[in-house]
């Protein structure tokens, strides 16, 4: 499928998603975003990507936000509107039962970095912003970062984000939590490639349940959320992965998983 504002790239089991508005810093309008949730959920159903890499067009941006010059004019009802599209399409990728990885390879700001907060990983290059410097415009932000990033880096440092603007750089994002890791920007998508091939040699099934039982368990209470990990890991012996991986381990082999 042809994209306007995305390109496409699927080689040994990993796609790589690449926002490419360059000359607007990859800036997130709607025809971006609608094609972001298309793309996003086409890798989903696609059975030859057991992983997916999201980065930006350029050496400067991962994404520098939602679109402002296509903000500014809303009224209240369409910044609601434009705000519940975005919680739509980073819901998609959040809850897609393949891991993403964001590959932020500068500005990750406002919807930017709501975009990284919604992948499972995030992997800097040294050059890397992240911030939400809504207040700047007089907003707040609308894609999911009141609510992921302080569930991610805690309460305190969220609040000091959001209610500063400021950006931190890649170290200190990685110091937060906020990136897993660093990586100079010639080696960000070689580093992202690496892992996402080594979480698709794993047992893809597993790793899709290992997924849902964080995402999904974490807004439980512990004994649901307990209740939740049990049944799941249960599901795990109905599988053919489970069987080999086992018996692999047994006969001193690798396993060949099958992802069933
Ligand atoms: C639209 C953007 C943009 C954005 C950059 N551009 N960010 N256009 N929306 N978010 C455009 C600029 O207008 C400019 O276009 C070109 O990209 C290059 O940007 P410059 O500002 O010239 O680059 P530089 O001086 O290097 O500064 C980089 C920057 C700055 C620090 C990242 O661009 C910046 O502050 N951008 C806005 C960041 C931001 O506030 N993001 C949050 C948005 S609100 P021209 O045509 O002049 O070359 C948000 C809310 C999400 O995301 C929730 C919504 C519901």
């Amino acid at each position: 499928m042809d994209f306007k504002n995305l390109l496409l790239e699927i080689a040994e089991g990993v796609a790589v998603l690449t926002i490419n508005r360059p000359k607007a810093l990859n800036a997130l309008n709607e025809e971006t975003l609608l094609e972001l949730e298309c793309a996003v959920a086409g890798l989903g159903e696609n059975r030859d990507v057991s992983c997916v890499i999201i980065t930006g067009a350029g050496e400067k941006a991962f994404v520098a936000g939602a679109d402002i010059s296509a903000m500014q004019p809303l009224d209240a009802a369409d910044g609601r509107r434009f705000a519940k599209l975005g919680h739509r399409v980073m819901a998609t990728i959040e809850k897609l039962p393949k891991p993403v990885i964001a590959a932020v390879n500068g500005f990750a700001l406002g919807g930017g970095c709501e975009l990284a907060l919604a992948c499972d990983i995030r992997i800097a290059s040294d050059n890397a912003r992240f911030g939400q410097p809504e207040v700047n415009l007089g907003v707040i932000p609308g894609f999911g970062g009141t609510q992921r990033l302080p569930r991610l880096i805690g309460k305190g440092r969220a609040k000091e984000l959001i209610f500063t603007g400021d950006m931190v750089d890649a170290q200190e994002a990685y110091r937060i939590g906020l990136a897993n890791k660093v990586t100079p920007l010639a080696d960000l998508l070689q580093t992202a490639r690496e892992l996402a091939r080594k979480i698709a040699s794993k047992g893809q099934y597993a790793v899709r349940l290992g997924k849902e039982a964080i995402n999904n368990g974490l807004d439980m209470d512990q004994d649901k959320a307990n209740q939740y990990e049990a049944d799941l890991f249960g599901i795990c012996f109905a599988t053919a992965d489970q069987k080999e991986g086992m018996q692999a381990f047994l006969e001193k082999r690798p396993a060949k998983f099958t992802g069933m």
